[in-house]
């Protein structure tokens, strides 16, 4: 594909948590973003700071949602986007092993209507969010892009559906895209304007400093795994770390390189008792908690090895410290205590 430079994109999810970081790295590169989210998880708020804080580009919101193809092929018209970053999706895991069907409505679905209106309304680059958990149980202990994928829950199995139906688009409409399987986002924008607001929030580092702040106990979900300590394994990745490698998966694109899928880690193994002792570190105060059974659907180790997008994207993380990712989400859940919902 010949090369081409991308004026304006349009970012299904940019209201949620790693897609309005991304949102605000792509308006500082340059870009004209237009958000689609139908604002069930994501926030207004988190659009409306970015389009103040970076006034020389347009950030603007289009409310919808991703099942809805007519809507999805006015707001890619209206918005004249030359590429999608697809973010919107449910991200439980725990809850889409209880509830499968929401999950590949949502996910399977959702992407699928996404890619259907852009084949229509020929927009032919795609960044697509996808997920560890597409490989399950990992082979090795540092998980390259080689590695079979093979979900152990049915998050992971419906991004593993959009990814290979990536390739099938590739070939019948030349969609171009580039696929992102994070590890474990986490942390928060560091100049202050963006950060974690789940409702309910599910994930560790926010809940091991909530429970800090409001004495709510973290619960430990399993410390029976073959681990060092017992506890679950994760590779924590600083969600503006992340950001960063999707302005440059764009440019891969605009410089037309072939697709490509990365894997998104820092390559460190970090036990759950390892993320409670660096909030502990942070906070300077002790991580109330109690030790519950296993949590269904997780796998007992992830951790990335991302040599290639270091190689073949420039990607350099700058944020990936633990405690730089711990204090960083400390300061937003200070700040904010109601999330964005919160007097400013
Ligand atoms: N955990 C607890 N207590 C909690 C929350 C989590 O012990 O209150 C444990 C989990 O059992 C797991 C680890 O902390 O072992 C990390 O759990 P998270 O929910 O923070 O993250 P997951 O690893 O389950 O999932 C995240 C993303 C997924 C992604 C996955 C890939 O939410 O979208 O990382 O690693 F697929």
């Amino acid at each position: 594909m010949t090369p081409s430079a991308v004026k304006s994109v349009l970012v299904t999810g940019g209201a949620g948590y790693i897609g309005s970081h991304t949102v605000k790295a792509l308006a500082l590169a340059g870009y004209d973003v237009c958000v689609y989210d139908n604002l069930l998880a994501g926030h207004r708020e988190a659009v409306e700071r970015i389009a103040r804080a970076v006034p020389d580009r347009r950030v603007t919101l289009i409310e919808g949602d991703i099942l809805d193809r007519a809507w999805v092929l006015s707001a890619l018209r209206e918005s004249r986007a030359e590429a999608v970053f697809h973010f919107a999706a449910l991200l439980s895991v725990g809850e889409s092993v209880s509830d499968p069907a929401k999950y590949y409505g949502t996910n399977v679905i959702g992407g699928l209507t996404v890619l259907s209106a852009m084949a229509e309304a020929g927009v032919s680059r795609f960044v697509f969010s996808s997920t560890a958990a597409t490989f399950g149980e990992p082979l090795v202990t540092a998980i390259d892009e080689s590695h079979p994928q093979q979900p152990v829950n049915p998050y992971g199995e419906t991004k593993l559906v959009i990814e290979r139906a990536l390739r099938n688009f590739d070939s019948a409409f030349g969609l171009r895209h580039v696929v992102f399987r994070y590890f474990n986002a986490a942390g928060a924008d560091p100049d202050g304007l963006l950060g974690e607001d789940h409702t309910p929030e599910i994930h560790l580092i926010p809940r091991a400093i909530l429970a800090v702040l409001t004495g709510e106990p973290l619960q430990i979900f399993g410390d029976d795994y073959a681990t060092s300590d017992g506890t679950c394994i994760r590779d924590f990745v600083h969600v503006t770390d992340l950001a960063a490698a999707h302005v440059a998966g764009l440019r891969h694109l605009e410089a037309g390189q072939p697709s490509a899928s990365y894997n998104l880690g820092m390559g460190a193994g970090v036990s759950v008792r390892d993320v409670v002792s660096a909030v502990e570190r942070v906070t300077g105060r002790p991580v109330p908690h109690s030790v519950e059974p296993r949590r269904a659907g997780d796998p007992s180790r992830l951790v990335a090895t991302s040599a290639r997008a270091r190689a073949e994207l420039a990607w350099t993380p700058r944020y990936g410290d633990l405690d730089t990712i711990v204090s960083t989400a400390l300061a937003w859940h200070r700040a904010h205590p109601q999330g964005y919902g919160s007097p400013e």
